[in-house]
């Protein structure tokens, strides 16, 4: 296939890459065989084998193609309360939403229901990639891995492990049994997706506190073992951390609880690190371990501002995750906008330090290739290269009054009225923009969504 028209990515932290009349050829593999940046008045390709391509195009006006977004960290089970939260904290949060709603995942027709909504919906977000926890129950992490590759998103899907300070009514019943149930589930991945291509594994401690130190030890010898990634939470919330101290008397810290476990690599996502000490960021940048910032949440339940700025400049690779639902939205642009703007909290913290705040372009990079690195999977995804794969969106935002596709952009949100300049447009995306704007999006070169009516 031959995609034609602008495209737009990172190609660095800060600088965005736009090339108004691309061209880039995707192989029946998913993969990019080769990229024009500049189409204007020349031919097709005619080397054999592009002769015969399927030809999607997008006039100039009308938008752009950009790497589909990563979130680095979501729970699939906790779709159905997004945006039900109150004043709730961490831990009353979890007592009060989370684990009712998490526990009722027993039923394999209650996973099925939602986890084709939550995989259909973050795709129609631009989500090509996602790092989902589950729950404890082996057959609907296996569902979630099953859906996730019918419909084509690329996925890290880990069954949720928590065998003490969990309600009776939902807890793994030993450490043997966490193990034993995740093993389980890596085996079904192993069995629909050998080469873990599309759909990974990924083991996943709850959090320090619900994990027993048998648990953790044995986990971490998993994951050392395996290889296989790990993800877990650190640092969101002060009482967290006090209850950490409390159960781990005698880590330095909680950083130091995960490493003793052997669970802190290069292969570990950490969601929030909000509240990290120097020592911890230290030890996070010596094993070159991955955080997700999930602004979102940390501000709807009162967790903190987490300090990107530090975390960047200290070497650390970040990326963006929802956490839905402690965070209450599953769409990675409108975190992508909450990255920004919490940054601007942080900078009024900071006496106004401009140093602080996240540009635009930095928020994106942060959900493209920032994504990309915390999953491992930088070589592949992220951005357009020769060799990377054909994870995309088709960003539209026609001029007011025009149509594309045969579609009224009058539906949509992100009013441009010609003038502005492509950075400009951009940041209209990114302030204003929202599905209605991801007119397709594909996985590998495979169509996984498309607006209805719109045929590319
Ligand atoms: N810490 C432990 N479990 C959770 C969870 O489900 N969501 C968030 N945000 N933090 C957690
Ligand atoms: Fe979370």
């Amino acid at each position: 296939t031959l995609y034609i028209g602008p495209f737009i990515h990172s190609d660095s932290l800060t600088t965005l890459d736009i090339a108004v009349n691309g061209m880039i050829g995707v192989d029946e593999h998913g993969t990019i065989a080769f990229i024009r940046r500049d189409m204007k008045g020349k031919q097709l390709p005619t080397e054999p084998g592009w002769e015969e391509s399927k030809i999607v195009r997008l006039n100039a006006r009308h938008g752009f193609f950009f790497p589909g977004f990563i979130d680095t960290h979501i729970h699939a089970p906790q779709y159905p309360n997004a945006g039900i939260f109150g004043k709730s904290t961490l831990l009353d949060w979890l007592e009060t939403y989370t684990f009712p709603m998490e526990s009722s995942f027993r039923e394999v027709r209650q996973a099925a229901k939602v986890y084709n909504r939550v995989v259909a919906r973050t795709l129609s977000h631009g989500t090509t990639t996602a790092c989902y926890y589950a729950t404890v129950h082996v057959a609907a992490t296996n569902l979630l891995a099953d859906v996730c590759l019918s419909r084509g998103q690329r996925a890290f899907v880990g069954r949720v492990c928590m065998d003490r300070l969990s309600p009776e009514y939902y807890r793994d019943e030993s450490a043997e049994s966490s193990l034993r149930d995740t093993e389980a589930c890596i085996e079904h991945v192993r069995g629909i997706d050998p080469g873990f291509e599309l759909v990974s594994p990924i083991i996943t401690p709850r959090f320090a506190p619900s994990c027993s130190d048998e648990s953790l030890k044995a986990l971490g010898k998993l994951h050392q073992d395996s290889g296989i990634p790990c993800q877990t939470h650190i640092s969101e919330n002060k009482s967290e951390i006090a209850l950490v101290k409390k159960l781990f008397p005698e880590a330095p810290h909680y950083a130091g609880v995960y490493d003793e476990a052997g669970l802190l690599t290069s292969k570990t996502i950490l969601a929030h690190a909000v509240h990290l000490t120097p020592e911890e960021r230290s030890l996070i940048k010596t094993r070159d371990a991955k955080i997700s910032h999930c602004p979102a949440s940390n501000t709807a339940l009162a967790s903190g501002c987490a300090p990107v700025r530090q975390l960047l400049n200290e070497g650390i690779t970040v990326g963006l995750g929802t956490d839905v639902s402690g965070g209450y939205t599953c769409s990675m642009l409108a975190e992508t906008r909450e990255a920004v703007m919490v940054s601007r909290h942080r900078s009024i913290l900071e006496d106004g330090s401009d140093e602080c705040k996240l540009s635009v372009e930095e928020a994106l990079y942060l959900a493209t290739r920032g994504g990309a690195k915390v999953v491992g999977l930088e070589d592949k995804i992220g951005g357009f290269e020769v060799g990377k794969q054909w994870d995309a969106q088709m960003v539209t935002f026609a001029e007011v009054g025009e149509t594309v596709g045969g579609l009224d952009q009058k539906e949509g949100p992100v009013e441009v009225f010609g003038g502005e300049t492509y950075e400009e447009k951009v940041a209209k995306w990114v302030y204003t923009g929202d599905d209605r704007n991801t007119m397709a999006v594909w996985v590998r070169g495979r169509l996984v969504h498309c607006k209805e009516g719109f045929k590319p």
